[in-house]
């Protein structure tokens, strides 16, 4: 590809813990693709987190979300601190981001890389190999609920689930049009759901999913309830291509499935607003793991596989292509193990060895 224009404009917020030290091989990474595959990008950083939010009593100032919406993409690594409560962060930060930025598709791809470790026996990269499509704006995630009675013997909590039509269909209709260009052997899109017990809100989702499968009729549509699912992910995962399912299903059975791939060390996400002008949001799926901070010892190949997922979504496919290739042999002839402080390699030697391998 000749070189673009435009340099891809790119937001980084390293966020907490380990989040600065494997977002830093990530752009390491980064700029050295972007040297063979001559391209330009540019890094503005932004200090959102947990040190912060103690600083400041804000975890996302106002303006700043239309701050970002300025940018092509952006680039997390991860938010949580030991000294914030629980849900301060991920509310604040990471959901808010989400749900303002309209990032309707939670992208998760379930790979095993070459030379990886799974718990499961018998099973090696070509049968574990499919992609998690998570509808990532509504579901029980929309903080509608509330306490009755709070701090008594009769207190009554509600957290309420929220699905709508136009939500569904459009994280339903990406993931057909995602399965048909995926373009597997299989060719097949399961959804996930448990239409046996969420009579109402699953029932809409299941008959947006057979309606929409009409338009595709290429793709094979398919249907698991979760629990189903989870079993034959660990008994038969090769059974899988491309899965689309609700944001809290979704949030579940990608930690499983994050599993299978060896470990949250090396699991990328993108939480993707397709829509033209849309921002997307890229992060390794591991959190800030506090206790490895500073160390050197935390694995950066889930953050490296998100900086190649930000350029595949941002027109440079080849690149994302090149680095994809580059994990495979750091994993598969350099590191001993995925985790953290077993890698036979420090952070920075990892990210070395994947810029080596470019
Ligand atoms: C994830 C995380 C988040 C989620 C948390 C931190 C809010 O677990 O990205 O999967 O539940 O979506
Ligand atoms: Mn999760």
């Amino acid at each position: 590809m000749a070189a673009s224009a435009a340099p891809i404009k790119i937001a980084v917020l390293p966020g907490d813990g380990t989040g600065p030290e494997v977002t830093a091989e990530g752009l390491k990474v980064l700029k050295a693709v972007s040297a063979l595959e001559n391209f330009r990008f540019e890094l503005t950083e932004f200090d959102f987190g947990g040190e912060r939010y103690l600083k400041t009593g804000e975890t996302l100032p106002a303006g700043a979300v239309d701050e970002l919406r300025k940018f092509d993409a952006i680039y997390l690594g991860a938010v949580g601190h030991p000294q914030v409560p629980p849900g301060v962060l991920e509310k604040g930060l990471l959901l808010e981001l989400r749900f303002q930025l309209d990032q309707y598709i939670n992208l998760r791809p379930v790979k095993l890389f070459a030379g990886v470790e799974t718990p499961l026996a018998d099973k090696g990269p070509a049968d574990i190999d499919f992609v998690v499509v998570r509808e990532n704006t509504e579901d029980l995630y929309c903080g509608v609920g509330g306490f009755l009675k709070k701090h008594t013997k009769d207190e009554v909590a509600t957290q309420t689930a929220i699905f709508t039509r136009k939500g569904c269909e459009r994280c339903i209709r990406w993931a057909f049009d995602f399965t048909r260009k995926r373009n597997s052997a299989k060719k097949m899109l399961t959804l996930v759901a448990k239409t046996n017990v969420l009579t109402y809100g699953h029932d809409l989702w299941w008959r947006t999913f057979q309606e929409v499968a009409k338009e595709f009729p290429d793709v094979k549509a398919d249907y698991q309830h979760v629990d189903a699912c989870c079993m034959w992910m660990v008994k038969q995962p090769e059974y899988f291509d491309v899965i689309v399912t609700t944001n809290m299903f979704g949030d579940i059975i990608t930690d499983l499935a994050a599993m299978l791939q060896g470990g949250l060390g090396v699991a990328s996400g993108g939480n993707i607003n397709p829509d033209p002008g849309g921002v997307s949001m890229f992060e390794p799926m591991g959190g800030s793991a506090p206790k490895y901070t500073g160390q050197n010892v935390i694995n950066p190949i889930a953050a490296i596989g998100a900086a190649a997922m930000l350029l595949e979504h941002s027109g440079q496919p080849k690149a994302a292509a090149r680095i994809m290739k580059a994990i495979e042999v750091v994993t598969g002839t350099k590191m001993k193990s995925q985790s953290a402080g077993k890698m036979g390699y420090g952070t920075r030697e990892v990210g070395d060895l994947v810029v080596a391998a470019l």
